[in-house]
Formats: C-alpha cells, structure tokens, sequence
C-alpha cells in the first residue's frame, strides 16, 4: 500500500513537471482539443489563410473552427465566418512576443449562449465604456451583451415617438435623482449595435414591463399603474388600451434599432413590488371584466401572454426573467432567464415547459454580489460569488441532482449569463471591478467542454490574462495579490442590500 501510495505521488510529480516544462498557452477559455506540435513560428498576416467551407458546421457546429499552425503558417478552417473570428481570437492569445507555438486545434462552444448583462438605469454606462466592454466579450468569445436599458432610476433608450422618456425618463440615477438626463441616442445605440456585430455580439435590449417602470412613469404618468410607498408607481397600467398600444410603438422602434437580435427582453420580473394599486384602478377592474382573470396574479399573466405575442409578431422571440412562466406565452418563441437560484422549480417548470432558457442564477451569476468575504460593498446574502464559485458553475450549482442532470443534458438550455446590477457602480473602475476576472471564468465555464474545466489550471492561465487586462486599461480586481476593494467616489451610493430587506419581496 505504501510503495503504491509513493508510486502515485512519484508520477503525479513527473506529470506535474512535464505539464510546466510544456507551458501550455495561457488560452481563455481553453480550447475544447489543443495538441502542441514542437516549435514556434513568426506569423504575418499573409502567413494565415482562411478556408470557410459551409459544409465544415456539421462537425464544428455555427461557431467551431479548426486551427493548423506550422512553420510555413497557419490555417483556419471554419464553416462560418464567426468560427473564423473565433480561431483569431485563440491565434491572438496563442501568440506572445511575435512568436506562435506549432499546434493543431480543434475547437467549437459548449453553449450557444454566452451572455452578460448590464444594468445602465440604475448607473448609466458611457458608450466608450461599452465597446472596451465589447471588446472584452469577444476576445474571450462572449456572444451575447443583454443591455438592461430601463428601470425606476432611468430611462436610457431614445424613443422617437416618445421623446420625454429619455429628456425626463433619462434624469436622475441611483447616486443623485437630479443627475442631468443620460440616455443612449438612436444613433449611438446603431453605432453600438454594429460594434458588437463586428465582433460578433448579439445585442439583447430589454425593456422592462409590468413593473420596473417608474422611470416611464415620470415622464408619461398616463401610463403609470401605481406603486409602494418604496417604488411610487413601479408599474405600467395593464388595463388601459392606450398603455398597450405605448408599449408597442415604444417595442417596435426597438426592433427598428436592434434588427439581428433574435431576443426582446420585456422583463416581466418583481412585479408583486409595487403592483398594489391594480386592485382599485378603473382600467384594471374594466380588463378583469372583460378578459375574465380572476386575480392581479392573472391580470399579469395576461398582460406578458399580450405583450410576449407582441414581440413574436415583430419576428422575434420573448426574453422574460423567470416570473413570467406561467402566463401562457409560446415555448418556442419564449426565452426564460432563470434568475431566483433558490427557486430549482422554476428551472424544472421551464424545462418542462419546452422553453428555451438561459441559466443566470444569482448565485453565481449576479456580479453585485461580493467577489472577496472582505469586501464590504455589494451583496452577500445566502453567501458570496467568489471566483471559483463562477467557475465551477454550472457543474457546481445547487440544485437537486435529477434537475442538475436534467438540464445538462437539455438542448433547451442555450447557455449561461452573468448579469451586472449597477446599484452599488457609480463608476466605470467599480463596473470593472466587479465584472473581471469573474467575467473569464464565466467565459470559461460557457465555452469549454466540462470534462475539460480545470479550476487550478485555469487559475495559472489567468494570472498570465490579469496584467494584460490592465495594459489594456481594464480595472480587475486580482484574485492572487489580494488587491484592495474598489468602491465608488464618495457621494456615489453605496446600498448593501441587506437578506432581511430582499426576502421579504
Ligand atoms: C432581477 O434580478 N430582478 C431579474
């Protein structure tokens, strides 16, 4: 047993050697098959030749690439052109100090999606900032940026229809609710969208109804459907026709600015906030009458069955977070974001609904939550989001082992999400602060095949991406060197959100 146990620790230290004497490349996410084959090679662009041959999807899929590097160059072969966006993106890591290591790879995404959300209502995120982000997502081969655009702190998409939405919808934010208007332009919304679309980023817009509408409200109080004492008219009005007919000339300028983006999000979360007035407004009663819903619970079912027919007749399908499941939309045409990890039963209920979905989990995937136990800013509650813990997702998730297994192997999950709720970023160096490294290892997970996920290595990689993150002028906080935590300027908000306060909603 002894001289077995000394065997095993002899050849772990062998194989530990030979693995630092190769020196792998530092490739985030790690490639699905890499065989180095001995040398390096100094390419120039006429070195790198591009084969898209169509047929190449079958066995690489829409995203997949080959990448052949020897002395005379390197050939990519991809069946699309952002399977070939994909292998420079990998040939760009690979290569360090002009030189690029001899290799066969063969390579293509664990899921299709592979998101990150940012809230800009509660803290509004300049356009310059959003492209260093882009740029981001796509060197790491992020494909989806779900652009949360509306809440109670601001209004930030132009409408043309409706200009008072972003002149007084867009003032005020988390930190200061007189703060001068911040909004995105029509023009500089097309200009993002084809940013992203050159690098091959899918821009989600979400609008935000039956509730987190306040800021709508402010402008447009026709439409407002009331609130709490908290959030003063959190709602739209769900019984008034003209609300409706607002919302939709409001969702078909969208799809106008966002015209590949396959998904509208309507939201449709934490409508029980402030959706008491519902049972005394006119509009409502006249709407229960008339459609025969019994309760507010099937007045809101009712109005995302509505609205989520809506954006299908625009040709797109529905995101909605996970409330929204009951209330009958189409399966097919219906995106869930499973947000409430503490509620399993609503991932199983989408599973067996036949809905597509989109695993984005608070625990790990809510980035306002702590990266660090000694951090103080941000949330903690029922723990932490520390690094390891994004990475281990979503093999590591807690839920009951029959539905863990279950959506492994579901078709109907597209992917993972990571999502950045701004109340505690009132600065681009805190919204980076929470979002790197943790945004890599979310890369990772949404890449890599799992039996190739590896924490320790991982880690190792990314000590070599951390200080190239800061060349490009990225705040990161650093896992290893214990850097300190990243708060905004004073006067910024800094809102703990306490579990006694959330739980109770
Ligand atoms: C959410 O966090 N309210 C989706």
């Amino acid at each position: 047993m002894k001289t077995m146990f000394a065997l095993a620790v002899g050849m772990f230290a062998l194989v530990a050697q030979a693995r630092t004497q190769s020196a792998e490349p530092a490739i985030i996410p790690h490639p699905a098959e890499l065989k180095l084959s001995g040398g390096t090679v100094a390419l120039t662009s006429e070195k790198v030749r591009t084969e898209i041959q169509p047929g190449a999807t079958a066995t690489l899929g829409a995203e997949g690439y080959r990448l052949a590097i020897g002395p005379a160059g390197a050939l990519i072969t991809a069946g699309t052109e952002t399977g070939a966006f994909y292998a420079r993106q990998t040939l760009a890591q690979l290569t360090v100090a002009g030189q690029t290591p001899c290799a066969t790879l063969t390579d293509r995404p664990r899921y299709a999606w592979r998101g990150y959300m940012l809230d800009v209502s509660r803290h509004f995120a300049p356009t310059a900032e959003l492209k260093a982000l882009l740029d981001e997502m796509a060197r790491y081969k992020l494909n989806r940026f779900h652009w949360h655009l509306t809440d109670d702190e601001g209004w930030r998409i132009e409408i043309k229809k409706y200009p008072l939405l972003t002149s007084i919808g867009g003032i005020g934010d988390k930190s200061n609710p007189q703060a001068p208007a911040q909004f995105y332009t029509q023009a500089e919304i097309r200009d993002l969208v084809a940013y992203a679309r050159a690098r091959h980023i899918v821009v989600v817009p979400e609008i935000d109804m039956p509730g987190h509408a306040s800021g709508a409200a402010r402008a447009y109080p026709a439409h407002a459907g009331g609130g709490s004492d908290r959030l003063p008219n959190f709602t739209f009005n769900p019984g008034k026709p003209e609300t409706l007919l607002f919302l939709q000339d409001i969702l078909r300028e969208v799809k106008e600015l966002f015209p590949d983006c396959g998904v509208i999000h309507y939201g449709g979360d934490e409508v029980h906030f402030g959706w008491g007035k519902w049972d005394t407004l006119p509009e409502v009663q006249a709407l229960k009458a008339k459609e025969h819903l019994a309760d507010k619970q099937a007045v809101e079912k009712w109005f995302n069955r509505t609205m989520a027919a809506f954006i299908n007749s625009l040709g797109c399908d529905t995101g909605g977070w996970d409330e929204i499941l009951d209330a009958g939309t189409d399966p097919a045409h219906t995106v869930i974001f499973w947000w409430r990890h503490d509620k399993p039963a609503q991932l199983a209920k989408a599973l067996q609904g036949g809905f597509k979905i989109v695993l984005t989990p608070r625990h790990p995937c809510y980035f306002d939550f702590l990266q660090n136990p000694a951090h103080k800013v941000g949330r903690r509650w029922n723990g932490i989001n520390e690094l390891q813990r994004v990475y281990g997702f979503p093999e590591t998730a807690t839920l009951p082992a029959d539905l863990a297994a279950q959506a492994a192997a579901s078709p109907q999950v597209l992917g993972l999400q990571a999502c950045l709720w701004s109340e505690t970023c009132a600065t681009r160096a805190r919204r980076e602060f929470l979002t790197y490294p943790r945004l890599l290892a979310l890369a990772e997970s949404a890449w890599t095949p799992a039996a190739k996920k590896n924490y320790e290595d991982f880690s190792a990689r990314l000590k070599v991406h951390l200080p190239l993150l800061k060349q490009r002028g990225i705040t990161c906080y650093d896992p290893f060197g214990n850097s300190p935590e990243v708060v905004d300027a004073p006067g910024a908000a800094t809102y703990i959100d306490q579990p006694e306060t959330r739980q109770k909603h």
